[in-house]
Formats: structure tokens, C-alpha cells, sequence
């Protein structure tokens, strides 16, 4: 792994969205990664703000090319330069811009037809963006896209059993190919606790909520045809992503985790207790020295971004979709997990 030796740290992650009218100043936020000794941040724009107060600080930070901004951006090198000057060049090297991220969820919503044209020319994007950096002479920011699990076949038990959706195989090669031959990563958002649910809800499964929290007493898992032991529904989740990268010829294209977390408050399962089970115990394993990896890839470093830091009021969806903060409004923390403490 040489070749990523300079991307690639454990520190953990977070994700930083403002979809809140009652959230901290971005200084006051800033103020708090500092305190908690994350190593990455995650924004869903390329605040000027933000990223001005990151500056000078040692957080490596992912920003945020807007699923509206894609198509202009594929289909004109002028714009993906203007993007990059205004976004990246205007705030690097002195903020540790490492990632840019091309949209966001893009193969979730692929029903119309808007939607379906973003999705097509996005690897047409990333690499505009990427002709431009590379053209500065930059050599440490990698291009990337997150998706959601949603691109799986719904049954993703074994993991070895992991397929890509029918309909998404023909948009998944070529951004395989691309991330491949990037050397990036593929970002990809992972929920146990939705999986988790789900399963009480629909009973496919009856996933063990120890497996989902990481919890060494349970039961492990055998994969009949791997033969892989799983004692986590993360390391399975991430591997059933793995076999289906594997299936279309990409063995080695890395993971990075651009999501993951537990809501503190909402439905079945969802409290505080056991969200700082899963942060606990999830940021114990991701920033393990040396790294733990998953069961098909033993040792790999996988980047992981909690999901997130603050409750966002702001956000549709189910109630749970607006419970996964680590800090109250006022900047105290939900529940008390000391990154500090774990690594
Ligand atoms: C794995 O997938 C195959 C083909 O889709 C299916 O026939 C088989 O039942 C699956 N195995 C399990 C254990 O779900
Ligand atoms: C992935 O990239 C490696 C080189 O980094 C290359 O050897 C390999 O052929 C690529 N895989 C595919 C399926 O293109
Ligand atoms: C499935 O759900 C039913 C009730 O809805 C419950 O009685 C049963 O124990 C569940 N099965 C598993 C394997 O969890
Ligand atoms: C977190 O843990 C570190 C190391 O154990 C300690 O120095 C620090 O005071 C703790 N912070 C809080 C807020 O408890």
C-alpha cells in the first residue's frame, strides 16, 4: 500500500453538514474537532468559511462537488477548473484538502431522467476535476463519489453472495475503472443500524443487535462459501461490497467508509446508550494499530467518517434520519465518547 502512504491515515473521521438552523458557529465547531482529535472532516459543500477556519489546523478534509454541479462540470474543462481554483487552489496547501468528493449518493436516485443523465456522466466529472488538480501538480487529492448500500442486491447475506443491482452494473464498471486506475478509493456509506433494523422490521435475517454493536461476546458468523468468520454486521456489510467489486474484475479498488454511525433517539434501537456502543467500539477498530480490516481484507486501512456531528433539523426524512449527532446545539456532547481516550 506504499503508493497511498501519503492519503491514508487511521485518525478517525466526521462528517460536518449544516442542515440545521440551530447549529454552533463553524468556529465553535472547528473549535470542537480540534478538541476531540479528529483526524478528518467530511463537508457536503466547500464552504469558504469552514474550510478557511481548517486552515493551518492538521485535519485532513474531504469537500464536496453538489449533485447539481456534475453535469456542467462533465461537460466543460472550463468549469471543473473554475471549480477547482475556487474550491481547492484557493484554500491548499495550508488546508489539508485530501479528498473531493463528485456528488453525493448519485446511483440512489437514478428514476428520472435528470437523475439518470447526472449518473452517467459522473466519472466524466471526477475525471475533469482530477485532469485539473493533476495539471497544478497536485499530487495528494483523490477523487472520489459516495454511494449508498442501496446499490446492492438486497440480499447481501453471505457476504460473498455481494452483488451490484442489475440496473447499476452499467454505471459501476466504468467508475470502478476509474477509481482503479486512480488509485482512490470507493466511498461508500455503511449502516448497520439501518441493516439491523430492517431486519427486525421485515424479519429476513433476525440480525443479532451485539453483531450490529460490535459486541466480541456474540455469536460469530460462518460464510458457507468464503468460509470467512464474521463477529460484526459492518466487517459483513463491507465485504458483500467487496465480492461485488470482485465480480466485475476489481480485486484490489480500497474502501473508505464516507458514512457511517447510530442515531441516539428515534426508533427501535435507537438511543444513546447504544450509539456510543457502536461509535465506541467502531472508532476503537478503525484507528487500531496495526489496522484490523475486515475478514477479506486483513490489515487494510479502510477511512471512516462517523456520521455525524450534530442532529440537523433541517434534514427530510424519518425523524431517525435527524438523530445522529455527537453534540447538542450548544456545542455539549450527546453522549460521552472520547475519541482521545479510545485510540
Ligand atoms: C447466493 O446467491 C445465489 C444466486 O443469487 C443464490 O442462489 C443463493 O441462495 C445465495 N445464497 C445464500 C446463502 O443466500
Ligand atoms: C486495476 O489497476 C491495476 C494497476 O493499478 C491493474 O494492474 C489492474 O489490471 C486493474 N484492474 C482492472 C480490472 O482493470
Ligand atoms: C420474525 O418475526 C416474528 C413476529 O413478527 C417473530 O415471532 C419471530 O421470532 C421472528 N423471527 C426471527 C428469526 O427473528
Ligand atoms: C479524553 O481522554 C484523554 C486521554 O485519556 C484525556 O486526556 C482527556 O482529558 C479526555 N477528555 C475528556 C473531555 O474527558
Amino acid at each position: 500500500m506504499f503508493f497511498i502512504g501519503a492519503v491514508v491515515s487511521n485518525r478517525i473521521g466526521i462528517n460536518y453538514g449544516q442542515l440545521g438552523n440551530n447549529l454552533p458557529s463553524p468556529a465553535r465547531s472547528i473549535e470542537l474537532l480540534k478538541n476531540m482529535n479528529i483526524g478528518r472532516v467530511k463537508l457536503y459543500d466547500a464552504d469558504h468559511e469552514i474550510l478557511n477556519l481548517l486552515s493551518g489546523t492538521d485535519i485532513d478534509v474531504a469537500i464536496t462537488v453538489a449533485n447539481d454541479e456534475i453535469s456542467g462540470i462533465a461537460a466543460s474543462q472550463h468549469l471543473a477548473d473554475q471549480w477547482v481554483y475556487e474550491h481547492v487552489i484557493a484554500h491548499y496547501p495550508s488546508t489539508r484538502i485530501r479528498f473531493v468528493l463528485v456528488g453525493n449518493k448519485v446511483f440512489s436516485s437514478i428514476s428520472t431522467p435528470e437523475d439518470m443523465q447526472i449518473a452517467r456522466v459522473l466519472v466524466r466529472a471526477m475525471r475533469r476535476i482530477k485532469n485539473t488538480i493533476k495539471a497544478l501538480g497536485i499530487r495528494n487529492i483523490k477523487i472520489g463519489t459516495p454511494l449508498a448500500m442501496d446499490i446492492m442486491e438486497t440480499t447481501t447475506f453471505p457476504p460473498s453472495n455481494g452483488t451490484f443491482k442489475q440496473e447499476l452494473q452499467q454505471l459501476m464498471v466504468p467508475l470502478l475503472k476509474y477509481i482503479n486506475g486512480t488509485k482512490s478509493f470507493f466511498f461508500i456509506n455503511v449502516y448497520p443500524y439501518i441493516e439491523w433494523f430492517e431486519s427486525q422490521v421485515w424479519n429476513q435475517t433476525a440480525i443479532n443487535l451485539g453483531s450490529a454493536l460490535f459486541r466480541s461476546d456474540d455469536e460469530s458468523y460462518t460464510d458457507p462459501q468464503s468460509g470467512l468468520e464474521y463477529t460484526n454486521l459492518l466487517d459483513q456489510m463491507l465485504d458483500s461490497v467487496v465480492y461485488a467489486m470482485a465480480k466485475l474484475g476489481y480485486n484490489d479498488v480500497m474502501l473508505a467508509i464516507s458514512e457511517t454511525g447510530w442515531p441516539h433517539e428515534g426508533e427501535s434501537g435507537a438511543n444513546r446508550y447504544n450509539a456510543a456502543e457502536y461509535i465506541h467500539n467502531l472508532v476503537r477498530k478503525m484507528t487500531a494499530v496495526p489496522s484490523i480490516g475486515t475478514p477479506a481484507r486483513p490489515g487494510v486501512v479502510i477511512p471512516t467518517f462517523i456520521f455525524s456531528m450534530y442532529d440537523e433539523n433541517q434534514k427530510f426524512g424519518a425523524s431517525t434520519e435527524r438523530q445522529w449527532g455527537l453534540f447538542n446545539p450548544d456545542g455539549s456532547p450527546v453522549y460521552e465518547v472520547n475519541i482521545t481516550s479510545i485510540v
